[in-house]
């Protein structure tokens, strides 16, 4: 609050602090109650009335995007709260994907122009050249209970120690048809975060989860875990503070690798141009920087998948960037090297994913993506997706290193450009022929367009 009592300082999204006299604020910030319970076309109504009145088209836009198909809708209605219509994403295709001597043709939703194309033809490249191997290193995720406990630690050793088989136990009705798959509880652990936070410890829980996901089956057991370890603690002082699986997977790893010799590589100066794309991975291993964006580039075949067969891109996110950051140093997830006259080129991921249950069993899309990929394992799918990441890392580095990466983007860009200036098909042909050499931008394609028409009517 300021001095004025009528007023109040608030910070604007640029962090300059302004004073706003309390009244209106209380307007702008009057919240709705209710919102939830109202039906779709009321919830489009009063964003049309109360927070929209000026957009032109609002209400036909989201409409065109409601589905024909009532059930299909109400499926997608019920993923989340407040849906007022959907938001497409292309489904696409990258064939000739050859991973441990299978053939795949991988599904990515995906709205970036080039990384499919780029996919397609990397995918295309190293099929030629004994294709993508991959290792599944381990399957192993993680669970916390996080607590406070005041007091001697070898009485809280002794506590978990005695309780431990009931901290199984107490979630056998849980486990039981995960470890009829053969997963389940791998390993409790208690663990002293003292050193970085005052009186902080965790019960550290292992888990497999076969081909599903397992959020939900982890968090269950976590929170029983939890509960049975705090009822039966009386003597001991334990405040739980939370029960969560952790996006932090780097033992759920799978590799994937290429290799070739060098010659093969390039049409022209192999060694050269191989050399060069070394270099890159080497400025991505120590200028964070460049790494960010060698990363992302790894990501968009990554996320691609990952989103295309129904499983959750933001825990990929997280998870794979934390494990970029492992040394202390965000550094490049893939590495290279040329040695006794071959190239080879590797990327190590932290992927936990699955093939059952979730999305994966209620989106239709994502049971075609998977259905594309031969219904495979959790552990296939982390080495499709590695391989994924890894094609689409091979696609920007040979493109940055060679011709630059805007001679790739921009004819995927052109033909957008094209699309977005409403061009008919002789026209697109006369505007490729006029900008076969040239730099593309808006103005000139948009300039050399008028001019075609200009020609066009005086004739
Ligand atoms: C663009 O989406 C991705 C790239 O920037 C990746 C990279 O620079 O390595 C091309």
């Amino acid at each position: 609050m300021g001095g004025n009592i009528e007023c109040c300082s608030i910070l604007t999204p640029q962090n300059i602090s302004i004073f706003v006299p309390i009244k209106k604020l209380f307007k702008m910030s009057k919240a709705i109650s209710g919102f939830s319970k109202r039906t779709k076309d009321e919830k489009i109504d009063w964003l049309a009335s109360e927070v929209l009145p000026d957009f032109k088209d609002f209400k036909s836009t989201l409409h065109q995007y409601w589905n024909a198909n009532k059930a299909l809708q109400a499926l997608h209605d019920d993923f989340v709260e407040n849906t007022i219509s959907n938001f497409y994403l292309p489904f696409a295709v990258a064939p000739n994907f050859l991973i441990d001597g299978k053939k795949y043709v991988v599904p990515m939703a995906i709205e970036e122009s080039s990384v499919v194309a780029g996919a397609s033809m990397v995918a295309k490249f190293w099929s030629k050249r004994g294709g993508f191997k991959t290792t599944v290193i381990s399957t192993v995720k993680t669970g916390q209970v996080h607590f406070i406990y005041i007091g001697a630690k070898a009485d809280l050793e002794a506590y978990f120690n005695q309780i431990k088989p009931k901290l199984f136990s107490a979630t056998s009705s849980l486990t039981k048809n995960m470890q009829q798959r053969g997963g389940g509880i791998s390993a409790i652990e208690l663990r002293d975060k003292t050193a970085s936070l005052k009186n902080y410890y965790q019960l550290h829980v292992s888990f497999d989860t076969k081909d599903s996901m397992g959020a939900n089956f982890i968090n269950s057991c976590l929170e029983k875990m939890a509960e049975t370890f705090k009822s039966e603690s009386a003597t001991l002082n334990i405040k739980i503070v939370m029960s969560i699986l952790s996006n932090y997977v780097p033992d759920c790893l799978v590799r994937a690798e290429v290799s070739c010799p060098v010659t093969e590589l390039y049409h022209e100066n192999a060694l050269e141009n191989a050399q060069k794309f070394i270099e890159a991975v080497k400025i991505a291993k120590v200028e964070p920087y460049r790494a960010v964006t060698h990363n992302k580039g790894i990501m968009n075949g990554v996320d691609a998948v990952v989103i295309a067969t129904g499983n959750d891109f933001r825990a990929i996110e997280a998870g794979v960037h934390a494990y970029a950051s492992r040394s202390g140093t965000y550094q490049s997830l893939s590495d290279a090297e040329i040695k006794d006259g071959r190239f080879k080129f590797w990327i190590e991921l932290p992927l936990a994913v699955g093939t059952v249950g979730g999305l994966t069993a209620l989106h239709p899309l994502a049971k075609i993506a998977l259905a594309l990929l031969q219904n495979p394992s959790a552990k296939e799918l982390m080495a499709i997706i590695a391989a994924a990441g890894l094609a689409q890392n091979f696609a920007a580095l040979r493109a940055l290193t060679t011709k630059g990466i805007q001679h790739g983007h921009m004819k995927m860009h052109f033909t957008n450009l094209l699309a977005s200036l409403k061009t008919s098909p002789s026209e697109k042909e006369q505007l490729r022929l006029l900008f076969k050499d040239k730099t593309i931008n808006y103005a000139a394609v948009n300039e050399a367009l008028l001019a075609i028409r200009k020609q066009k009517n005086t004739l």
